[in-house]
């Protein structure tokens, strides 16, 4: 029987203290980071979990220096533009979570195509959370469902939890059983914090780049770990 959970969310945090730590620059920890990301998709897949949130960019982080900013702008694209044949003989499929909106047009493209080219895969869902606020989630959704009770679309008493959750950029996806932090802040950072209500959380030291299947197993393990029942799937 498969005991890990459905769908594990992860806040990667401490790429940049780990890059200054070692005396390089926090691009350098931003580039490892990436690097950890594609082994914890690995282990992902080895630990049996069926999809992974990995949080890269906060609606926040846009008040960092310009050049990280700019930097963490084009990890992805070079990310998925390397990784998108993996992709897919692996059966893995990609999702983001965010606003695309405001994205330079590369990053807007990369994302676009690795989400289209894998839309029919089946294996991991592989959810990446990119310009993403909780704030921002709730707000774009409740703007939508504004938008379909004056176009007389929703009736105003349909109005519930379940209609909230079919706009938000999560729709797709079931509630995370687990959010995990690494770095060693003990904090949300506004992730996710419409789907987190019944979440575990699990906070790591580790900055993210040194985070490894084996922490991450460990993680998931934690004994009593109460799961999101509704989440689980039969087999
Ligand atoms: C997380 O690492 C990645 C992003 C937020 C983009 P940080 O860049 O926040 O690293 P620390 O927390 O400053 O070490
Ligand atoms: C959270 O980390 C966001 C990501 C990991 C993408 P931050 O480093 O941005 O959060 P704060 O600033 O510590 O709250
Ligand atoms: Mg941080």
């Amino acid at each position: 029987m498969n005991t890990s959970p459905t769908h594990v969310a992860i806040i990667m945090d401490g790429n940049g203290r780990w890059g200054k730590e070692r005396g390089f620059t926090r691009s350098k920890g931003h580039y490892a980071g990436a690097q950890a990301m594609e082994k914890i998709i690995d282990a992902s897949i080895e630990l049996d979990i069926k999809i992974v949130t990995l949080f890269a960019f906060s609606s926040e982080n846009w008040s960092r220096p310009q050049d990280e900013v700019n930097y963490l702008m084009q990890l992805p694209v070079r990310f998925f533009k390397k990784k998108l044949p993996e992709f897919m003989k692996r059966n893995i499929r990609v999702l983001i979570s965010g606003n695309q909106e405001a994205l330079p047009e590369p990053t807007k493209k990369v994302f676009r195509k690795t989400v289209e080219a894998t839309k029919n895969n089946n294996g991991i869902i592989v959810n990446f959370a990119f310009n993403y606020g909780g704030r921002d989630d709730i707000l774009q959704a409740v703007h939508q469902v504004i938008e379909g009770v004056r176009n007389k679309k929703i009736a105003l008493d349909n109005v519930n939890e379940q209609m909230i959750q079919q706009f938000l950029y999560t729709k797709e996806l079931p509630d995370p059983d687990i959010v995990i932090r690494t770095g060693g802040e003990k904090r949300v950072s506004n992730f996710l914090l419409w789907q987190c209500s019944k979440s575990q959380f699990y906070f790591s030291d580790v900055y993210f780049p040194d985070f490894t299947k084996e922490l991450l197993q460990q993680a998931i393990q934690v004994p009593g770990t109460p799961r999101i029942l509704s989440n689980r799937l039969t087999r």
